[in-house]
Formats: structure tokens, C-alpha cells, sequence
């Protein structure tokens, strides 16, 4: 397994902590964007976060130094033809997914397995763009991915059970639990998670409590490990925005509808932690 070679599509958040835990369980990684300082910027990102590990003692400077250098940025998606499993951790757009996996299609080996990390669109939707749907599946991971133990596997209608067995050994092999989910909109996580986060917006909006004070309640009263408005901020309110706008036009119910608030801060082009100011600021 450890001679798998892996390549990650996007260099953001999810898709640069997916190439770190790979690099970390011994895969070596290609890890792709639209150009090649984009692909070296999400490089030096996981290197801060390594030496950050080494400072703290939770990591030798070799072992920093040889998980780093297993990691190679590259440009586009040419250089990821020879690869076994390819992820694709790109922005959550239905447009761009699909032009991603017509290429990666026409350019991979006929073996390569390709997964996306999409938080809510049909995966039989991004199968049926290709010709080898049995080789599509979700493989969803979790902010910070170096961090949270869990990865939600979804197989589209045609994904083939060997693939499914793949992707869940890969995800064991990770230290993470996997967890099987049909293909329908926002799977298990973000089906649940979502609105909760778009309520704190409408009980925001409506004056029922400031910012500070929902998630207060939210981590004293339920014990949650960040309240509901600073994990928006720090999944990013477009990413938010965008899943909960899936919630609403698959499943047809005006329960999923966005917050109109939600709507205005991602107008506004306050998209939380990233661009420093969300519903908190960040500087
Ligand atoms: N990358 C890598 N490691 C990180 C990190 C990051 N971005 N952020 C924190 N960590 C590590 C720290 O280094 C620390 O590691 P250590 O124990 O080895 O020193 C550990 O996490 C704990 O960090 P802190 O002590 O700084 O902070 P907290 O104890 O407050 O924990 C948290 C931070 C783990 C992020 C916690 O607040 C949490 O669990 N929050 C909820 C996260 C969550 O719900 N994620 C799911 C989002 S939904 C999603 O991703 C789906 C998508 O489709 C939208």
C-alpha cells in the first residue's frame, strides 16, 4: 500500500491537509494546482505545520524533513498521469469538478483511481463525466484533516465494490475511520452540520444573540469544541454558502434555504479565517 502514488488536485486548505496526512503514513504525493506557486504555496503551508510539531516535540526534524520532501508541488494535472488514487480537493463548483475529472480522465492510466473531496455534489454526477465511473468515488475528509479522524466514503451507482475497498483501506491506513454514505446531497456530515451553521446566521440575523454570545452557547451549552459561527469562519462562509446552496436545490425543502446574512458576508467577500474577517475578525 505504502508504494501507492498519490495525487491531490488543489492545494487549499483540505486538499494541502490531505497531501500532509498522505505524506505522513509514507505515500508519495504529487500535489497539484493551476499553477505552480499556488502547488509550492500549500507546500510551505504543511511545512509550517511540521515545524510547528517539531518545535512542540511531537515530531523529529528528520522525520519533518522526509514527510516534506515526500510531497512534490506541480503544476496542472499533466504530471499526475502515473498515479494510483488521484483526489480532488478543488472549490466546491459542480462547473470546475467536472472539467477537472474530463481531464484527469484523458490523462490518467486506465487503472487510476479518481476520488473527489466534494462536501455535497452527486458523485455519480462527476462518474458520468468519465469513462471509468467504477473508478470514481467520494472520499470526504474533515477540517483540519490532520486532525480529524474521520473520512465519509461514497460510491456513485456505478462505483465498483473494488474501489470502495481501496479507498477504505487507504482511509484505515491513515489512522482514520471510515464511514459509508449513500450518494445524496451534503452525505452524512454536512447534512446535519449545514443547517445547524446556517441557523446560527438566521439567529444572528433576526438579533437573538451577537455573535460572541451564540457561541458561547453553543460550546458551554453543548459542549461543542468551537461554536457555530467561528467553524463557519474557518470552513470558509463561501464553502458554507455553497454546500447549503446543494441542501437547497437537491432536496427541494425551504428548510435548507441559505441565510440571506450568509449570503451578504460572502457578497461582501468576508469568507472568514482566510480573508481575516468573517463573523469574527482574524488578523
Ligand atoms: N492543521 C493541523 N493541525 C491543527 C490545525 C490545523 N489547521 N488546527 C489545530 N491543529 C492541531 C494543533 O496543532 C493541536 O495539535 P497537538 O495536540 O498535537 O498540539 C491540536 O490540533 C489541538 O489544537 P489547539 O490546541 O490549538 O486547539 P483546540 O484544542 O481548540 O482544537 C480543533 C482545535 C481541533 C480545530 C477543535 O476546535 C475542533 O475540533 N473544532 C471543530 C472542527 C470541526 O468540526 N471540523 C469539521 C468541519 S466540517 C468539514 O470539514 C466538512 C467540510 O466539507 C465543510
Amino acid at each position: 500500500m505504502e508504494s501507492l502514488s498519490i495525487g491531490v488536485v488543489g492545494a487549499g486548505q483540505m486538499g494541502a491537509g490531505i497531501a500532509h496526512v498522505m505524506a505522513q503514513c509514507g505515500y508519495s504525493v504529487f500535489l497539484s494546482d493551476m499553477n505552480l506557486a499556488h502547488a509550492q504555496k500549500g507546500h510551505s503551508g504543511i511545512r509550517s505545520r511540521l515545524d510547528k510539531q517539531v518545535e512542540k516535540g511531537k515530531l523529529s526534524a528528520e522525520d519533518a524533513e522526509s514527510i516534506a520532501s515526500r510531497i512534490r508541488p506541480v503544476d496542472g494535472l499533466t504530471e499526475l498521469a502515473d498515479c494510483d488514487l488521484v483526489i480532488e480537493a478543488a472549490s466546491e463548483r459542480l462547473d470546475l469538478k467536472l472539467d477537472i475529472f474530463r481531464q484527469l480522465d484523458s490523462l490518467c492510466k486506465a487503472e487510476t483511481l479518481l476520488a473527489s473531496n466534494t462536501s455535497s455534489i452527486s458523485i455519480t454526477t462527476i462518474g458520468a463525466v468519465t469513462q471509468r465511473p467504477d473508478k470514481v468515488i467520494g472520499m470526504h475528509f474533515f477540517n483540519p484533516v490532520p486532525v480529524m479522524g474521520l473520512v465519509e466514503v461514497i460510491p456513485g451507482l456505478a462505483t465498483a465494490q473494488s474501489t470502495v475497498d481501496t479507498v477504505v483501506s487507504v482511509t484505515e491506513k491513515l489512522g482514520k475511520q471510515a464511514v459509508k454514505s449513500r450518494d445524496k446531497a451534503g452525505f452524512i456530515v454536512n447534512r446535519i452540520l449545514m443547517p445547524m451553521l446556517n441557523e446560527a446566521c438566521f439567529v444572528l440575523e433576526e438579533g437573538v444573540a451577537s455573535a460572541a454570545d451564540v457561541d458561547t452557547a453553543m460550546t458551554l451549552g453543548c459542549a461543542h469544541p468551537m461554536g457555530p459561527l467561528t467553524l463557519a469562519d474557518f470552513i470558509g462562509l463561501d464553502t458554507c454558502l455553497a454546500i447549503m446552496e446543494v441542501l437547497y436545490k437537491e432536496l427541494g425543502d425551504s428548510k435548507y434555504r441559505p441565510a440571506p446574512l450568509l449570503k451578504n458576508y460572502v457578497a461582501a467577500g468576508w469568507l472568514g479565517k482566510k480573508t481575516g474577517k468573517g463573523f469574527f475578525s482574524y488578523v
